[in-house]
């Protein structure tokens, strides 16, 4: 049987749809949303990722605060900047472009953001509530994939779920999601010094790719009829197309999804839902505003 196609293109389209009814509802009421986003130096990759979530937040009517400043910017003149977007009530969520150019402390600039207004969920106190299972923001790729996995009736609570990659942007922050009580996943994490890997591997139910690796994981990995949630994002070359290159995950699609029952393509799957999340995060923290009884 072919498997169901869990496309985030579509379902994102879907949830703009509920974000820009929240985002007129805000604005109606006097707290129009508003997401700061910097961005240092040029990498292209960087540019066409950050011009992608303002585009989104047009979409749905949140505000964008955007800075884009040189790679030659100093520490202190970026932390000036957060303290400044820190400080201003009209900002809600404020997000800095990783990775920095070189000879910057990604980790300070982390620890600087407002958790109010850490709308990555990358700060260590919104960690922190994620972990202890009372999460104020849900990180934004670890929540593309469990409310794609929700709303296409994919059921979670008991199965094996094994992630391939422990990043603190993925791998980690989702086996916490899922581990969590109500939704009750059992969760192997790997990485690379996991041994007899394709044994894990294909003891999963559902199995998440998120190594880097390009089209890794291939059909013998898998068990027959898993889930397979690809959150990898690569370049390859490509002579054919006119850019010299194309977008491939770390799922090797070929072979790999006539086994299952559902999986997410690349491009199109798991990306524009890390977006669409970090949008819902923005709504949230506009609504907290001002609520002093928000954790
Ligand atoms: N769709 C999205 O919105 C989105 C968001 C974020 C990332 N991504 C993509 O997801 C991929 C992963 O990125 P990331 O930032 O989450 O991870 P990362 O920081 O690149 O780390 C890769 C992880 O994979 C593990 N790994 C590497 N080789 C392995 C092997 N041979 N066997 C098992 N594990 C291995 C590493 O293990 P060690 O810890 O032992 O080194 C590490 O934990 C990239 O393609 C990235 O572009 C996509």
């Amino acid at each position: 049987m072919e498997p169901r196609i869990l496309s985030g293109k579509v379902l994102s389209g879907e949830i703009e749809q509920e974000l820009r009814r929240d985002a007129a509802a805000l604005t109606a009421g006097g707290t129009p949303p508003c997401l700061a986003v910097i961005l240092l130096g040029d990498n292209p990759a960087s540019h066409t990722y950050v011009r992608n979530k303002i585009k989104a937040a047009e979409r749905v009517g949140i505000a964008s605060r955007d800075r884009f400043m040189p790679a030659t910017t100093s520490q202190a003149e970026l932390e000036a900047e957060i303290s400044a977007l820190n400080a201003d009530p009209a900002v809600h969520g404020i997000l800095c472009q990783m990775p920095l150019p070189e000879g910057l402390n990604a980790e300070r600039v982390t620890r600087l953001i407002d958790p109010a207004k850490d709308v990555d969920c990358f700060h260590p106190f919104n960690v922190g509530l994620l972990a202890m299972g009372i999460p104020r923001f849900y990180p934004c790729t670890p929540a593309g994939v469990l409310e794609l996995m929700s709303r296409n009736g994919i059921e979670v609570s008991g199965q094996h779920v094994v992630i391939l990659g422990r990043s603190n942007i993925t791998g980690r922050p989702l086996s916490l999601l899922l581990s969590h009580k109500g939704t009750d996943a059992t969760v192997t994490v790997c990485h690379s010094r996991t041994r007899e890997l394709a044994t894990l591997t294909r003891q999963a139910d559902i199995l998440v790719a998120a190594t880097g690796i390009p089209q890794w994981v291939t059909g013998e990995m898998v068990k027959e009829g898993a889930v397979v949630i690809d959150v990898g994002i690569n370049r390859i070359d490509d002579a054919s197309r006119k850019q010299g290159y194309r977008l491939v995950g770390d799922v090797d699609y070929a072979t790999v999804a006539p086994k299952t029952t559902a999986i997410t393509p690349v491009p199109g799957g798991v990306g524009p839902m890390t977006i669409t999340m970090l949008l819902r995060n923005t709504i949230q923290a506009a609504r907290m505003a001002g609520d002093s009884s928000a954790i």
